[in-house]
């Protein structure tokens, strides 16, 4: 059996170092009670240690229980682990709490350190619930997934090259250049294949941005209330964090001057479907934005995460397009238009840029799988996306207009919809008596999952705003999860005006 034991030269004696990560191992149950433990003499040659040094740990843990010996036959986990140890809090795995870092010997990065007194950071949630509006999936039953697999087997058994690395981190050639022939047409982004850069989604993206562009202490603008997960990377990486307020036309740039006296180095906006609010930047705003970001030589992060989904109004072309300047970093994705563990999102880069953030993505995680790029670019060049885009367009239309129904005709004027016109969620502001808490807790307990905005605020300004994903559940779901939601709020603690 191979165990990992990693030994340090410079820190405590190597006997000690290979009985904590061993006690380690059997606290956490990667070495279960019963588990066979490889001979001192078969330890000590994989570690290239003496055999008399792995005898001391094992002897250690011997005594304190944690091993017996079954004469003839070898050392094993004790079957029967002493009860303090059963009773210890078991040592946590996963995302686990910030807090749990401080405490172990290890000298955190101040990113680490950051990361480690940061709250809220989101994970997927589990949703247990029957119905939930959480906003983030798409409607997984009706991707094509027979086509999908039929690609994939095509290109599995295709050729073998597809094993190898990859000797193009900035992505599979072909998929950048249907990305950006599709982007070129769809968003009016300005861009050749070479500027594209193929990431781990939109979050990937953000942290390359922030590891070459971002310095502790540099400035960031985002907007207030915006998304979370982005305000978390710019957070992490020691940014100081400029919050902008937006309104019914997106960011509102004119705030930006006020700040004239400190130097900000990135903005970051969702111009297309504003998060969480839903409010589309109108088109004498971005121009404002972009000469705003020439005079000042600050960068803008344009994420356009789901401009996809308009409904209605004509789509107004990317910043990136209107662009003279090479100021603009233009991401998408494909986690709502196909589905978010594709991890497939895409930067386009000023092309003064390519060849540092090249590099990076080399150093970082090398490329992406090219078994899914080649399917990927299959699927776009045959039309396969768009058709797929359309198709969910008009399902989404019709979940959006459902729901929109349902919160009317259950809370009338009680409640307020933001930002219908595009995307796969609304912002529902709810007037109540009931707290946020007491909202979610409520609706919990009828099968229904909520979510409250109040997260993606930096300076707490709303209370009583919720985000209803509908992308996920079908129109009689929605229809049903409004009318429990009503029942679980009931009418008569609903404020009257
Ligand atoms: C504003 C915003 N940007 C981007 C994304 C997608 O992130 P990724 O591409 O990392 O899945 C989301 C997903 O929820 C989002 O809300």
């Amino acid at each position: 059996m191979d165990i990992a034991i990693s030994l340090n030269t410079n820190s405590l004696p190597l006997h000690q170092q290979l009985y904590e990560q061993l006690r380690a191992y059997i606290l956490t149950g990667k070495l279960p009670p019963g588990t066979r433990i490889p001979s001192t003499r078969a330890m000590a040659k994989s570690l290239n240690i003496s055999r008399s040094t792995v005898t001391q740990s094992y002897e250690q843990l011997l005594s304190e229980g944690y091993l017996e010996t079954v004469i003839g036959s070898g050392t094993y986990v004790c079957t029967q682990l002493p009860d303090d140890l059963l009773h210890s809090k078991p040592v946590e795995l996963g995302f686990g709490t910030g807090k749990d870092a401080h405490s172990t010997r290890v000298r955190l990065s101040q990113y680490g350190k950051i990361l480690a007194d940061t709250e809220n950071v989101p994970r997927v949630h589990e949703g247990k619930e029957e119905m939930s509006f959480r906003y983030g999936r798409p409607a997984f039953n009706e991707f094509p997934i027979k086509l999908w697999r039929s690609l994939l087997s095509q290109y599995c058994s295709a050729s073998l090259n597809w094993l190898d690395y990859s000797i193009e981190p900035l992505g599979y050639k072909p998929l950048r250049g249907a990305i950006a022939n599709y982007i070129s047409r769809a968003r009016a982004v300005n861009c050749t294949p070479e500027q594209i850069l193929i990431t781990n989604g939109t979050q990937q993206a953000l942290d390359l941005i922030m590891r070459l562009l971002i310095e502790p202490d540099n400035t960031i603008a985002l907007e207030d209330p915006g998304y979370l997960s982005a305000r978390l990377i710019f957070q992490t990486h020691g940014a100081k964090l400029l919050p902008i307020p937006v309104d019914d036309n997106g960011l509102i740039v004119s705030k930006l001057e006020n700040y004239s006296n400190q130097d900000i180095r990135l903005v970051y906006v969702t111009p297309s479907h504003q998060f969480p609010t839903g409010a589309v930047l109108s088109l004498p705003r971005r121009l404002e934005l972009l000469a705003w970001a020439t005079q000042t030589g600050a960068l803008i992060i344009e994420d356009d995460y789901d401009s996809e989904y308009r409904y209605g109004d004509r789509p107004i072309p990317a910043l990136q397009g209107l662009d003279k300047s090479e100021s603009v970093l233009y991401i998408g994705t494909f986690s709502k238009v196909l589905f978010p563990s594709l991890r497939i999102g895409y930067l386009v880069l000023p092309q003064n840029l390519v060849p540092i953030f090249t590099r990076a993505k080399w150093l970082s995680d090398r490329h992406l799988p090219i078994l899914e790029q080649q399917v990927l670019t299959e699927f776009i060049e045959q039309g396969h996306l768009e058709r797929h885009i359309r198709k969910m367009r008009s399902i989404y239309d019709r979940r959006r207009q459902v729901l929109f129904q349902a919160l009317y005709s259950h809370f009338g004027e009680k409640v307020t919809v933001f930002g219908d016109k595009a995307g796969l969620h609304i912002m529902v502001h709810l007037q109540t008596h009931l707290s946020e808490n007491e909202i979610i807790e409520r609706a919990a307990s009828f099968g229904v999952g909520m979510m409250s905005a109040s997260t993606q605020y930096l300076i707490p300004t709303c209370k009583n705003e919720f985000i209803f994903g509908y992308g996920e559940l079908n129109e009689q779901q929605l229809i049903e999860g409004i009318r429990r939601l009503k029942t679980a709020l009931n009418t008569n603690v609903f404020k009257s005006i």
